[in-house]
């Protein structure tokens, strides 16, 4: 593809000035695309009902065409520009969680562009809290496509470095607001079917959709992913989230991952390893590997999940053969690190 010329901007996170978003609006209104901060991860947005515009971000991210976009807007009122048959439960849901990382996924409004949806009869619409993300969204005066702004297959950005690092020439803008702190995306909730069922865990947790609709399906993690899960949801493929350098998640209570790390380091003398561990497997393991990356501590999955990412990325970046990566209780958030983790790696022991 033509190369472009990728402008990255700072922005004020909390108090976005006017006329840098101004700047993003047209280049939105324009046809073209703007990577901008979420509270989840970076977007890679373009005007979700510009049929145009949407195939650029496929182009750009090198994105198959049967893995739908979610459009995001920013009030509950601009749900009806995209879905129909719009049950009592979104309602109920938006209420206590939008703005927030919760993506709805509905029948969709003729008039959406079939290449946002890869052609299916659903949409998936959320609202984001990110002021940025906001201020974009209302400026644009249009819904925003936005999938995760990396490479397709590669782990998702908490940064602007990171939507540089990957599609840099590819794009006509990046907005700079800093780290987006929840650093895993957002929760996936179908609510096409007969009972609510997550398809992707994120940042709203299981335990807090059930705290207002009792009957949710919480994700089924699937270790051989069957056809049909990916026909449901095609983003949900099996390696997907990935560094470039093979990941080994390592499973167990605490004693036993110590153990299968240490076997696993002894078993390859020639093979350089990397470390994604918390704060308290330090003192077990500091001697195994030449590169440790700690995402935070096991009392505070909220830090493992913002670190997450970041770490896989500053890990690839070393000469290594693999990493091996912990996982974590699945409670709350726990459910999305450990999907991430295994959807990452190339074999799970
Ligand atoms: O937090 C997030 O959701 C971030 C920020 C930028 O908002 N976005 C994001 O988008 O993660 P993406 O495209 O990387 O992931 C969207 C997921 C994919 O797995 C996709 O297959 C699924 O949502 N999805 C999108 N539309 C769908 C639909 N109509 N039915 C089922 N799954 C859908
Ligand atoms: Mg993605």
């Amino acid at each position: 593809m033509v190369e472009k010329q990728t402008q990255i901007i700072s922005i004020h996170p909390t108090r976005p000035e006017p006329h840098l978003i101004a700047q993003a609006t047209a280049v939105i209104q324009a046809g073209g695309l703007v990577a901008f901060p979420t509270e989840t991860v970076y977007g890679l947005g373009a005007d979700a009902l510009n049929d145009t515009a949407v195939q650029k971000i496929f182009t750009a991210k090198q994105r198959p065409a049967y893995d739908p976009i979610i459009a995001h807007i920013n009030h509950i009122d601009q749900l009806d520009q995209l879905a129909i048959n719009v049950p009592d439960s979104a309602a109920l849901l938006a209420e206590k969680f939008w703005p927030g990382p919760l993506t709805f996924i509905l029948p969709k409004a003729e008039h959406v562009p079939s290449r946002l949806t890869a052609g299916g009869p659903t949409v998936a619409v959320r609202c984001p809290s990110h002021p940025i993300a906001r201020a974009l969204i209302q400026a644009a005066q249009t819904p925003i496509g936005a999938p995760s702004a990396n490479r397709f297959s590669h782990t998702s950005p908490t940064s602007a470095q990171h939507v540089w690092d990957d599609l840099n020439g590819r794009i006509e803008l990046i907005l700079d607001g800093g780290p987006a702190h929840i650093g895993v995306e957002s929760t996936v909730l179908d609510l096409t079917q007969a009972v609510p069922t997550i398809l992707r865990p994120g940042g709203i947790t299981f335990e807090m959709l059930t705290a207002v609709l009792p009957h949710v399906r919480p994700h089924q993690p699937n270790p051989k992913k069957s056809q049909k899960e990916v026909q449901i949801s095609p983003g949900l493929l099996e390696r997907h989230y990935a560094p470039s350098t093979p990941l080994w998640l390592v499973t167990g209570h605490n004693q036993e991952i110590y153990q299968k790390i240490r076997q696993t380091v002894a078993n390859h003398p020639d093979k350089k390893f990397g470390l994604m561990i918390a704060n308290e497997d330090l003192a077990e393991l500091q001697t195994t590997a030449s590169q440790i990356g700690i995402v935070g501590s096991l009392n505070d999955l909220e830090e493992v999940a913002s670190q997450l990412f970041q770490t896989m990325r500053q890990l690839e970046t070393h000469p290594l053969d693999f990493i091996l990566a912990r996982s974590y209780p699945t409670q709350g958030i726990g459910a999305a690190i450990q999907d991430r983790l295994r959807r990452a790696a190339d074999k799970v022991f």
